[in-house]
């Protein structure tokens, strides 16, 4: 609630990457990590890493991270849950003078979201090669641009590449986040056990046709770029509901010039696509294309489609960490479930870098990315027991 407190408006929390926003909740965070009994130091790419010794120095690392960032009016629990529950866990470990064989790193990654700039999971993608530097120069809608931000966040760009992580570093990456769905609330549970990230396209979507009078431009003469969009969009949508665990959302759109007395020229509007498997996704993708040019043809309007992200593929949980995650909840006296997650995080970055695995805990009416979104105490406190158990388990054997 304090972290919640940053960048709270009567809007939602504006605690967007590379802000100053981010910087303090940073800030704070490394506070709660050195109570906690860690040693704190930020990586070359802003993420803010905290360490506890294991007593095998060579040991590998038990890593638990998630993102601090979040979304133009967004929530407290997104990410953060991730990063509290880490030290928490820690925390409990320091009081309770347990030591474990492996070292343990809580840490906090830099812009999880890309809805500042593009490009996910920047922060964590530094770690593992996962960041494509092509966005260094990208800028957010004010005109201001990566490497600016990261300069302003006392990051050096050109040694952002120095975060990365050497192959065997990590014995396994856990994160603990909020479901920010309705599947746990529906099932009257609290903790879930995550079996794999989503893969996303995102991009944007520009129709250009004629701007001229609203008056006088009779309507079968115009080219109307909205009313194709808005077709475009009931198409997308439809698509969407024709596979099997897919979601398609147009988030953002302009009409330009954007005159209550004129017909636009040009309408740009964002795409967000996601399935479990990567060719499922491609396949809605090509056919929602298709039915956009057809109808875009059709209005005697042009369509194009520019892709601005895309995951190569749906991210797996590690088999052997969704069982000891599983254990965890019935040691807990939970009962074990599990499901895939619909939402990107950090964590997809390391499933091709060591085991992966999350734990959801149950959001109230499944709502994120919304100032309402919200978690009980007692939901926090179990999904933080199950990731409690899981890391003393990882970093014990
Ligand atoms: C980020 O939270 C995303 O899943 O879009
Ligand atoms: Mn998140
Ligand atoms: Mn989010
Ligand atoms: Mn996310």
């Amino acid at each position: 609630m304090e972290l919640g407190q940053i960048g709270n408006t009567e809007d939602g929390v504006y605690c967007l990457a590379l802000s100053p926003e981010e910087n303090e909740a940073h800030a704070l965070v490394q506070k709660y990590m050195e109570e906690a009994g860690m040693s704190v130091h930020m990586d070359k790419a802003g993420n803010l890493v905290g360490r506890k010794e294991g007593t095998d120095p060579n040991a590998s690392v038990v890593m638990i991270g998630s993102h601090l960032d979040t979304v133009y009016g967004g929530g407290m629990f997104d990410g953060r849950l991730g990063v509290i529950g880490g030290i928490e866990a820690v925390q409990v470990m320091t009081e309770q003078g347990i030591e474990a064989k492996h070292p343990i790193e809580v840490l906090a990654y830099r812009d999880e979201e890309a809805t500042r700039f593009v490009g996910s999971y920047s922060g964590a993608g530094h770690l593992t090669g996962g960041y494509d530097k092509g966005i260094m120069t990208h800028a957010d809608k004010d005109g201001k641009t990566v490497i600016e931000c990261l300069k302003e966040c006392g990051i050096d760009p050109e040694h952002v590449d120095e975060a990365g992580l050497p192959k065997g570093y990590a014995k396994a990456h856990l994160e603990l986040h909020i479901e920010q769905g309705a599947v746990l609330e529906s099932k009257n549970l609290a903790v879930g056990v995550v079996t794999g990230i989503c893969c996303q396209i995102r991009g944007e979507v520009t129709i250009n046709g004629v701007a001229s009078h609203a008056g006088t431009t009779p309507m079968n003469l115009r080219k109307d770029p909205l009313a194709a969009a808005s077709e475009v969009m009931l198409a997308i949508e439809s698509e969407a509901k024709n596979y099997q665990g897919a979601v398609a959302t147009v988030g953002k759109i302009e009409a330009l010039p954007g005159g209550v007395n004129v017909v636009p020229g040009c309408v740009k509007f964002s795409i967000d696509m996601r399935n479990q498997k990567a060719a499922l996704r491609d396949e809605m993708y090509e056919k929602i294309k298709e039915q956009a040019e057809t109808i875009c043809k059709k209005r005697n309007v042009t369509i194009d489609f520019n892709v601005l992200m895309k995951d190569a593929e749906g991210k797996p949980c590690a088999e052997h960490i969704q069982d000891k995650i599983a254990k965890a909840c019935i040691d807990s006296g939970l009962p074990e479930f599990r499901m895939p997650s619909g939402a990107g995080h950090d964590s997809s970055t390391f499933a091709d870098f060591c085991p992966m695995g999350m734990i959801f805990i149950r959001s109230k009416d499944g709502i994120s990315h919304n100032k309402v979104e919200y978690s009980t105490a007692e939901d926090c406190a179990a999904g933080t027991e199950v990731l409690y158990r899981t890391m003393i388990e990882l970093a014990s054997e």
